[in-house]
């Protein structure tokens, strides 16, 4: 029900408002750009924020979960403030990704599960795989948060990594 979640701030509010009255004939169209809006503000896409958008767009939660699930870009858990993507396609496995992923492992601290994101002790990082990040041709390619980073090697690692500290 839309009325079970805790208030949401007004100027959220608005900005939902604003966003799905660009989709005057289908509503539903509005759900990816309220999916970002919703993780921009409180940082991953929570049970309550699928029934929430559903509602808001007069759709079941099902029509919102399966965009949640699809596309990789949503998180379904709160993450690290440094959110790390190593891509591991071939152009990127061949050119040293796995080390790369692996010193960044090593660095941060984080442990856990390599088929989904994994968190440093200290819960500041992140560390996931990611499919192709479409820089193929300077491998290993990394996004931390919306930076972009190519030919990352292990020096390259420590530098990041020591930079998020700053
Ligand atoms: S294979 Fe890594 S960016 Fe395309």
């Amino acid at each position: 029900m839309i009325e079970s979640v805790p208030a949401l701030p007004q100027d959220f509010l608005a900005q939902v408002d604003e966003t799905v009255s660009h989709y005057p004939v289908s509503k539903r169209s509005a759900a990816l750009p309220l999916l970002h809006l919703w993780q921009e503000r409180f940082g991953f896409i929570s049970q309550e924020a699928i029934d929430w958008i559903a509602a808001r767009l007069e759709l079941q939660p099902i029509h919102i979960l399966e965009l949640v699930t699809f596309y990789p870009m949503f998180r379904q858990r709160p993450f690290g403030k440094f959110h790390i993507r190593v891509c591991r396609t071939l152009s990127c496995a061949l050119g040293g990704s796995y080390q790369t992923f692996a010193h960044f492992k090593k660095l941060t601290g984080a442990t856990g599960d390599e088929h989904g994101p994994i968190d440093s002790p200290d819960g500041r990082f992140t560390v996931e795989f990611v499919e192709c990040l479409a820089s193929c041709g300077t491998p290993p390619v990394v996004m931390i948060n919306n930076d972009f980073y190519e030919k990352v090697d292990a020096n390259k690692v420590e530098e990041l990594v020591r930079r998020c500290g700053e």
